[in-house]
């Protein structure tokens, strides 16, 4: 993996290893087994940016799990967030009743987590919480904490393992960060 790469002339490092992510993920899955001891939780995953930490929470995960998706919107295509989050795929479980453990890739202005709370608890599950790879520090806009935390950051620009640039670099293996201008 490369520890500088360029994306439109603009040059971003890494920011969290491969290997940083691989041992937090172990720690957040053997935190979930005990607390979801006996019970059989559903994961859903918040697409596209949570697809690559999903994939490798579950497989670390050792209790009995489902998993859905839900997809939102709420990124153009640039770096900064439309500010209006919408449905564009919903899920096709039913979650009622059921222990529900909702994952993203990263939770900045923390609208899209409101929504999909909101939009969760009407269907009126056994339990809901929230597993974020990454938190950008002093999100504004939600009264509810975050579960399970991979990482929290200051609130920068950030790239790779699920997370987008115009679409493109969520296959990165690392998590870089654009590096602030001199
Ligand atoms: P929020 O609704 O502002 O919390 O943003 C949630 C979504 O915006 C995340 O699930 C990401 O897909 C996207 N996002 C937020 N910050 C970044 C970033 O630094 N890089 C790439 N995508 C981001």
């Amino acid at each position: 993996m490369p520890d500088t790469i360029v994306v439109n002339n603009e040059p971003f490092d890494v920011y969290i290893s491969q290997e940083q992510i691989r041992r937090r993920v172990k720690e957040l899955a053997a935190q979930i087994d005990r607390d979801y001891a006996g019970k059989v939780p559903i994961f859903i995953g918040i697409l596209n940016g949570s697809f690559i930490f999903i994939g490798d929470l579950v497989r670390e995960v050792t209790v009995d799990c489902e998993i859905d998706f839900m997809k939102l919107s709420s990124y153009g295509d640039a770096k900064i967030s439309s500010g209006q989050v919408q449905m564009v795929k919903e899920l096709n479980c039913q979650v009622s009743g059921r222990e529900i453990l909702v994952v993203e890739d990263i939770v900045d202005t923390g609208l899209s987590v409101d929504y999909i709370r909101r939009h969760i608890l009407a269907e009126k599950p056994a339990s809901l919480r929230f597993v974020s790879l990454l938190l950008k520090k002093g999100i504004p806009k939600i009264d509810f904490s975050i579960d399970y935390v991979g990482f929290e950051i200051p609130p920068e620009f950030v790239i790779g393992y699920g997370l987008d640039y115009g679409q493109k670099l969520r296959n990165l293996k690392a998590v870089y960060r654009q590096r602030p201008s001199a």
